[in-house]
């Protein structure tokens, strides 16, 4: 996959990522290739657990930086004669601690100096961002939750982890996940970035699929997973931005810093998008919204029956088109999921519904958008002229489209 170049707001900032040992660790690769990714020199730390789950190379190579694993440096290893758990912190921007284990946790809190990372969170400088991802029981354990608020009465940020299914499906759900890397990068942000140029800004971002009900257990939907409204939507909290966050039903938690209103069918979004709209600055519209929907809904469960069936659809209301009558000189952007002639079914969208750009990309073939990770898309503005952006995660597309609304709000206010 290319990776868009994307801007580098990380650029000069040194992070320590320590990684503890539990099944979320490897996420903690990507993480690191994110932060490097953005700019930012990243130095990580291995406790001998996380040793079990994850191998020191792929942090070397994405980081440019050997993992430091062990208290006391070796002869002739890579920081002879050096105190590193205390150079490291002395120049540390920002220490983070992802995934954090229950007993990374309590050594924390106690105040414990028994290994290299307990010794350099003993001398961390400012405070430091903890992702805990445990079983949910462990989680609710009163000693946990006991160690997370004497973290927190410290001033140290606790992310809480996400709901979502356990590493064993037999675990069921529960609240114990490692908070999404966007969630953490943005907790990044919102500390090493003082200046955020969405402050004052009040955006509305639509995302994920609608649902629409044809009997009492069968719906008509789409792939849309939310993940590009919620990149969105946890970019621009990052940046400063006052963000509300309307979606439809996906399995993501909700962006830290975000107000987050949760609907099923197209009118829900369409009476909740009209009311937040109200009063908002801007609204980015990146939910794929159902066109049609059963007109004569069942309350039963249909029975199965003998020859071909048929569900009578009636159009939804056009959410982006109602919005776009109260639009003023606010900022109105679109998505165009599109099968083909991409640019003139965007461009033919932008002008109906008077948007200030629209965001197109392909929803076939092997670049299919919906519901992936990364997209291509190019975006394009009232007068036709097309940006195109490479294959990018949607974190990283995300912030070409916030920097474009940056420098409108900018002008405009
Ligand atoms: C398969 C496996 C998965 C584990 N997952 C977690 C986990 O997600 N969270 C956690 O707190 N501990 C987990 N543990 C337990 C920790 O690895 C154990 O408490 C260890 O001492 C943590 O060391 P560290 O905090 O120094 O990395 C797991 C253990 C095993 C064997």
């Amino acid at each position: 996959m290319t990776l868009g170049e994307g801007r580098a707001p990380l650029a000069g900032k040194f992070i320590v990522l320590a990684v503890t040992g539990g099944i979320a660790s490897y996420k903690s690769i990507d993480l690191a290739r994110q932060l490097t990714l953005e700019g930012a020199e990243v130095q990580t730390v291995l406790t001998r657990s996380a040793r079990a789950f994850v191998q020191p190379l792929p942090f070397q190579v994405l980081t440019g930086r050997t993992p430091i694993e062990k208290m006391f440096p070796v002869e002739g290893g890579d920081h002879p004669g050096d105190m590193p758990h205390i150079s490291l912190t002395e120049k540390a921007h920002q220490v983070v601690l992802a995934p954090a284990t229950a007993n990374a946790v309590a050594k924390f809190a106690r105040g414990d100096g028994d290994d290299f990372l307990s010794t350099l969170l003993l001398s961390a400088k400012a405070p430091v961002i903890v992702a805990p991802a445990m079983n949910p029981r462990m989680w609710s354990s009163p000693a946990v939750q006991e160690n997370i608020r004497l973290l927190r009465s410290r001033g140290h940020i606790v992310i809480e982890p996400g709901v979502g299914r356990m590493a064993r499906p037999e675990e069921g759900e529960g609240r114990g996940r490692l908070p999404e890397n966007a969630e953490i990068l943005a907790e990044i942000h919102k500390v090493l970035l003082p200046n955020p140029d969405l402050a004052g800004l009040r955006l509305l971002v639509s995302a994920g699929p609608t649902r629409e009900r044809w009997d009492a257990v069968r719906y008509l939907s789409n792939r849309s997973s939310g993940k590009m409204g919620f990149a969105i939507a946890e970019a621009a909290a990052g940046r400063g931005a006052e963000v509300t966050l309307v979606s439809g039903p996906v399995s993501l938690s909700d962006p830290a810093g975000v107000k987050v209103f949760r609907v099923e069918t197209a009118e829900e979004m369409r009476i909740a998008m009209l009311d937040a709209w109200r009063n908002a600055d801007a609204a980015v519209m990146a939910a794929a919204v159902a066109d049609y929907r059963p007109s004569a809904p069942l309350d039963e469960k249909k029975k199965k029956e003998s020859g071909p069936a048929a569900i009578e659809l009636e159009r939804t209301a056009d959410i982006l088109a109602e919005m776009s009558e109260s639009k003023g000189r606010r900022i109105l952007v679109g998505f165009a999921a599109e099968t083909g002639q991409l640019a003139e079914n965007a461009m033919d969208k932008l002008r109906r519904k008077k948007l200030d750009f629209i965001v197109a990309n392909l929803v076939s073939g092997e670049e299919n958008a919906m519901g992936a990770d990364a997209s291509r898309a190019i975006i394009f503005d009232p007068s036709g002229s097309g940006e195109e952006l490479p294959l990018q995660e949607k974190y990283l597309l995300s912030r070409k489209l916030l920097d474009r609304i940056t420098k409108m709000w900018q002008k405009s206010s």
